[in-house]
């Protein structure tokens, strides 16, 4: 089987969010493996916004864990309540952090890192993984990477 994502020739954000999501939809139907529909989701981000780090955390035994992700190495493991990443966890909310130096306890995995989303999973209440972005850029995300990344957990946890 071959799969390919079409990355539309634009520069328009919400347009590249628009042409993915169904892409994404349809790359992970009927496969119920959720570290392959995580893996391919990795990478199809990746592959349309050329992300710094972009991963998933899985929630083990008390702790996020890491999961698939393209980038850099990261660190392994995260315990609830600690960086962007913990902290979402425990709100069980999204976070936009436009310049992680200002994010009180925030977890330096590389130090090119400048800002950072992160968007809980939620299945009946419970988070049971993280989806997290970080950006060599300051002040890389906004209001429209929360909106459709948090679709995007919806289209993962739906399948
Ligand atoms: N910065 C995150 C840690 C994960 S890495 O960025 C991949 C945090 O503060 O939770």
């Amino acid at each position: 089987m071959s799969e390919n994502i079409v990355v539309p020739q634009t520069q328009n954000k919400e347009e590249k969010y628009i042409s993915l999501l169904p892409q994404i939809r349809a790359l992970i139907s009927g496969e119920p493996d959720l570290i392959a529909n995580l893996s391919n989701t990795a990478a199809a981000l990746k592959e349309t916004f050329n992300f710094f780090w972009v991963g998933f955390y899985i929630v083990k035994d008390q702790q996020l864990v890491l999961g698939p992700f393209q980038g850099p190495v990261a660190c392994t493991r995260i315990s609830r309540g600690k960086g962007v990443c913990g902290t979402s966890w425990e709100t069980a909310e999204s976070i936009i952090v436009p310049d992680v130096e200002q994010f009180p306890g925030h977890i330096s995995c590389n130090a090119a890192s400048r800002s950072e989303i992160v968007i809980p999973a939620k299945t009946g209440g419970e988070v049971t993984f993280i989806l997290d972005v970080d950006s060599d850029k300051l002040n890389d995300f906004n209001s429209i990477d929360k909106k459709y990344l948090e679709e995007l957990i919806l289209v993962i946890l739906e399948n």
